[in-house]
């Protein structure tokens, strides 16, 4: 297989992920266009690699398109291509209806087949070999989450001079359930090609060390990994690998300011206006994924509304869900559910013109979150699982006013950093319902106190530190 042609061996930094940072849209009148791409790993990711003008080997999100490799503003777009059958089987697939739901506490049943496995070795072999025709002798390579994780080690053999890091946005699983999957010798020595194997939290660090001994007889330290420090370490051949914590986090500062503009403040004042002016507006932002526990804290408004607790009058819901995976059928099963409850509420408490629960199942731009997040009272973000969510982080980020409240899951990686926010567990209902009115009945001068510690946190520990302390760990960057 030949991969893309372009920048050959030219890039001293590179970043591999699944996606590219904009995905190629089809559109109606025959034509394409690009977009940004979906999800937490290019928010956080894009603005530090723009500010270092390194190379992306990604897809471009379409299935049997071939794009050559191209120059986006300083940043190196390199194409990997990938078949309708590879999307379904690779993508869809073995990464959407097998990994996904089993790195996540299987909320859904995972899907073990053979033939996707097949295809995820076939696709992460190509880009193993994209990668390694675009890093430079001696670069660094930077290879990203769950859809490629045989990358590390089938790159290493191609290419034995480069610095490559591995970091797993998404949680890493209890040793029990990660035992269920049937590739799961191969997964652990594909990750164990990096130099350094990063995840959010110690707990999964520690995980993949007891793996590493247990399934491939590798000598792994069993100390505490801290975060940012005491990484664990493992010798591989002649190798040490690194394995460490690095929670991830979102452009602070870029969010804050624009926060701060006028624009976003006439907007948010706008959306008030526009959603009749409500006492308290509360916020979900979510890609519609079933980890998101969107259809929790649907019922937990019913509940509370049935109950008198709350007032239709008295409370808006915005749930903004971006589409995601629509071809995967957990992902259909659950759409369905959620529009049926949003059907429900509104069908028992709206009035004409005034919904309780305004659903858009559509993406905004950034300037529009950040007015969402400015208008809302309180942030409800109630995943099963999450590896870190950066929503929560983000809604923090813009609150520079130290208005409004967050009801967080305590499932979420952010949970550990975020203790001032209402903590909940998402599968006790009776707990996330009383949190939302502790939220939404919260004293001020509270509300600032707990608003005023999430911001120090959120605003200290940017992407860029996230980024740096993991590069500094892998070597690839001086220790300030
Ligand atoms: P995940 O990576 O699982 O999607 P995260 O919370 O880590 O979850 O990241 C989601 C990212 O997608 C955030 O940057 C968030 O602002 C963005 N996002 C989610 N829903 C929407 C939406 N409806 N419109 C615009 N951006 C969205
Ligand atoms: O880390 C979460 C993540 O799965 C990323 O890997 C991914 O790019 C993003 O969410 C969005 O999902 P998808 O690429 O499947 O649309």
């Amino acid at each position: 297989e030949q991969a893309n042609r372009g920048t050959q061996n030219s890039a001293d930094f590179v970043v591999v992920a699944n996606r590219l940072p904009v995905d190629l849209e089809r559109t109606a009148d025959g034509g394409q266009r690009w977009t940004a791409s979906p999800g937490g790993l290019v928010s956080a990711l894009e603005p530090f690699l723009r500010s270092r003008k390194g190379a992306w080997v990604g897809w471009p999100g379409v299935p049997d398109v071939d794009v050559e490799e191209f120059d986006d503003d300083g940043l190196v777009l390199h194409p990997v291509s990938l078949t309708s059958a590879e999307v379904r089987d690779y993508y869809e697939g073995f990464s959407n209806a097998t990994l996904w739901p089993l790195y996540h506490d299987v909320v859904e049943r995972p899907v073990f087949d053979r033939a996707w496995w097949n295809s995820y070795v076939k696709v992460n072999q190509r880009f193993a070999r994209a990668s390694a025709e675009v890093a430079a002798q001696g670069a660094t390579v930077w290879i990203q989450d769950y859809q490629l994780q045989l990358v590390p080690a089938m790159l290493r053999e191609l290419r034995p001079d480069l610095r490559i890091g591995f970091f797993l946005h998404i949680p890493f699983p209890p040793v029990e359930l990660f035992m269920q999957m049937p590739w799961r010798a191969p997964i652990v020595r594909g990750l164990t090609g990096a130099d350094l194997v990063g995840f959010h939290r110690p707990g999964g660090a520690q995980n993949f060390l007891w793996l590493c001994r247990q399934l491939i007889g590798l000598e792994s330290t069993r100390g505490a990994v801290g975060i940012r420090t005491r990484p664990g370490t493992m010798q591989v051949g002649d190798r040490t690998v690194r394995v460490g914590a690095f929670p991830i986090s979102i452009d602070a500062n870029g969010l804050d300011t624009l926060a701060r503009t006028k624009g976003v403040a006439e907007r948010a004042a706008q959306l008030r206006r526009d959603l009749g002016n409500p006492k308290t507006v509360l916020l979900g932002v979510d890609r519609l994924d079933y980890t998101k526990g969107i259809d929790l804290r649907l019922q937990a408004l019913h509940e509370l509304l049935h109950e008198g607790r709350l007032r239709p009058e008295d409370v808006t819901f915005v749930q903004l869900a971006t589409p995601s995976r629509e071809r995967v059928e957990h992902y259909q099963r659950m759409r369905g559910e959620i529009e049926q409850m949003v059907g429900r509420i509104n069908g028992e408490f709206a009035r004409v013109g005034h919904p309780v629960v305004h659903y858009l199942h559509q993406s905004v731009d950034r300037t529009e979150l950040a007015a969402f997040f400015s208008a809302a009272d309180v942030m409800v973000v109630t995943p099963l699982r999450d590896g870190m969510n950066l929503v929560c982080k983000e809604y923090v980020a813009c609150r520079h006013d130290l208005g409004g409240s967050l009801v967080l899951s305590e499932f979420a990686g952010a949970a550990a950093e975020l203790s001032s926010a209402f903590l909940v567990n998402p599968h006790d209902l009776d707990g996330v319902k009383d949190a939302l009115v502790a939220a939404i009945t919260l004293d001020p001068a509270e509300g600032r106190r707990r608003m005023r510690a999430m911001r120090r946190q959120v605003l200290t520990h940017d992407v860029d530190r996230w980024a740096r302390s993991f590069l500094q760990a892998l070597g690839a960057e001086p220790v300030d």
